[in-house]
């Protein structure tokens, strides 16, 4: 691939997508003074971000944006972000439309939960240059960054992808295998059903059981991740308790009625007001609120040394 070799830093980039994600990560990339030009299909959507960023970013970071809903102009970015709604045919689709304008060695990255990047990138003409970035919510104040790389994709490009992103500040992951959910997603999703589950089954209320997740797991994983935490308890102690629970677990294929029937009816969270809470305040309101709350938890941290690979000197056993 012709250019890959010049890869180094992307900062003239596109977003594609201006929704929960797509409007984070490119803030991302503008308070790291990258030009960043962010794409919508909703005139409406891109009109509210205009309002937004006039009212709450600075007048440079504003000068490094453009907005607009057409795919052109791209001619001069050398990286493109997707992050359209998580739906396979239309994220081909959109590679398509672009690829017919790209050159070959503009990189194409994607910020799918788990869609699977062999997949994603199965009809590119030029595979190679197509890589996973996922970024966690909010993506401007999450550090850990899901590099994932396709069977095609170029060395080159996970290389370029993983120093830049060090660069920006984040700790980018290189996931080795191509599987669905890549390893964050996973963990939730598996935390996530059995905490249904025990909802389901009336164990407990949807607080005690948050509670409980919050401050008997969540407070200690931001020491210790799950390898570490089970060689702090004790690997004897660990094993003894999964030999009886394991098969006490849900272990079931689909999702759980309880969370079809809130789909269902509309019960979506705080963007309509209810989930497995009911919300008083607006969704913004909500959401800038946690932003602001996990911004003032990740200082701290950064503050502290406890942030990224603290135990850089510890060896795998
Ligand atoms: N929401 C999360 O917590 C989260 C976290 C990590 C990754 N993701 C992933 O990021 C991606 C985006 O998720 P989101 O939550 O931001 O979705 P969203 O629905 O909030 O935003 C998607 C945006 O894409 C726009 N869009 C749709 N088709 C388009 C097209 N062809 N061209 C241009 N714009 C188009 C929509 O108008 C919408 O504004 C998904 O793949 C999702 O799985 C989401």
């Amino acid at each position: 691939m012709e250019g890959m070799k010049e890869l180094c830093a992307f900062n003239r980039l596109a977003v594609i997508g201006a929704g929960t994600m797509g409007l984070d990560i490119a803030k991302l990339f503008i308070t790291k003074e990258c030009q960043v030009v962010l794409i919508d299909k909703e005139r409406d959507t891109l009109e509210k971000i205009e309002l937004f960023v006039r009212q709450n970013w600075t007048e440079e970071e504003c000068s490094r944006l453009v907005i607009q809903t057409d795919l052109q102009r791209l001619n001069d970015v050398s990286l493109i972000v997707e992050a359209i709604p998580e739906n396979e045919r239309l994220k081909k689709k959109l590679y398509k439309e672009i690829e017919e304008q790209l050159s070959s060695e503009v990189v194409i990255a994607t910020n799918t939960s788990g869609i699977p990047i062999n997949q994603l990138s199965s009809e590119l003409k030029y595979p190679n240059r197509f890589i996973g970035m996922h970024f966690y919510m909010p993506a401007n104040l999450i550090p850990i960054v899901e590099v994932i790389k396709g069977n095609e994709t170029s060395t080159l490009v996970v290389q370029a992808i993983t120093d830049w992103l060090k660069g920006l500040g984040k700790i980018p992951v290189v996931i080795n295998k191509d599987i669905p959910g890549f390893i964050g997603n996973r963990l939730q999703h598996a935390m996530a059903r059995e905490a249904i589950s025990l909802l389901e089954k009336d164990v407990a209320s949807a607080e005690d059981i948050d509670v409980v997740a919050q401050y008997a797991l969540g407070i200690r994983l931001l020491l210790n991740g799950p390898f570490a935490q089970r060689d702090l308890n004790g690997l004897d102690i660990h094993l003894d308790a999964a030999s009886y629970l394991y098969k006490e677990l849900d272990n079931r294929t689909e999702p759980s009625k309880l969370l079809q029937e809130k789909v269902a009816d509309g019960d979506l969270g705080v963007k309509t007001g209810k989930g497995f809470y009911e919300w008083a305040l607006p969704s913004k309101e909500i959401r800038k609120q946690n932003s602001q709350d996990l911004e003032s938890l990740v200082q701290w941290m950064e503050n502290n040394n406890l942030i990224g690979f603290k135990h850089s000197k510890r060896k795998e056993g």
